[in-house]
């Protein structure tokens, strides 16, 4: 029975979520982690399914089987045994990625996405996810700003980027409860500060 806390930040690309997130879980104390990539197997699906050379051609339901896979190990070896040995965590993205991704961006069911998802991570899901929302415009302005060539997820086009960030804002409009929604597209500082009162009021309600 997991005891730690377990908060997820999601977002499209350039969203700032690893910066946010290194900075709520230092604040914590809590486990930092990600997805794809939070183990060893995990950075070899990584390379798979980001590397722009190896993963070319990939069928979409390969790409999502493989995110799965990676949170499978993730959730066995990181993130379950620190949950039930009281830490809390702090993922830089979870399943709700592969939602908005595989699903609302690849065209792939999302209903099917969620099983997996759910099967994957033996129905573990975050007590808290935070989006980071940020235009497509500012967006963009990061990723070219940033002097690193693009992946392959991030190259897929705007038209599939658009389909993600609204697949990320109906997932949280479903399920409020759940989600926050935080304005990405201010300075960090001023994003870290609405991050903490967030989780504050989350937890303390
Ligand atoms: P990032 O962690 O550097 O943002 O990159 C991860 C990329 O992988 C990003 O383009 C989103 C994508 N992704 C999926 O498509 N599905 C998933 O389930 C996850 C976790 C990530």
């Amino acid at each position: 029975m997991p005891i730690g806390r377990f908060i997820a930040f999601e977002g499209g690309e350039a969203s700032g979520k690893s910066t946010q997130a290194a900075r709520l879980a230092s604040a914590l104390g809590a486990v930092l982690t990600r997805e794809p990539g939070g183990t060893e197997l995990g950075q070899h699906i990584r390379e798979l399914v980001l590397g722009a050379g190896v993963a070319e051609g990939v069928d979409v339901r390969a790409e999502a089987l493989l995110l799965a896979a990676d949170r499978a190990q993730h959730v066995a070896s990181v993130i379950r045994p620190a949950l039930v040995s009281g830490r809390d965590v702090v993922t830089d993205r979870y399943a709700s990625s592969s939602l908005a991704y595989q699903g609302y961006g690849r065209g792939l069911d999302v209903a099917d996405i969620r099983r997996l998802s759910d099967w994957a991570s033996g129905s573990l899901w975050p007590d808290l996810v935070i989006l980071l929302d940020v235009p497509a415009e500012v967006a963009q302005r990061r990723l070219a700003s940033s002097g690193v060539g693009l992946d392959r997820l991030e190259a897929a086009g705007d038209e599939f980027h658009q389909r993600v960030a609204g697949g990320f804002r109906e997932l949280a409009a479903s399920c409020p409860e759940t989600w926050r929604v935080i304005d990405g597209s201010r300075a960090v500082d001023e994003v870290s500060a609405e991050v903490m009162e967030v989780v504050s009021a989350f937890f303390a309600a």
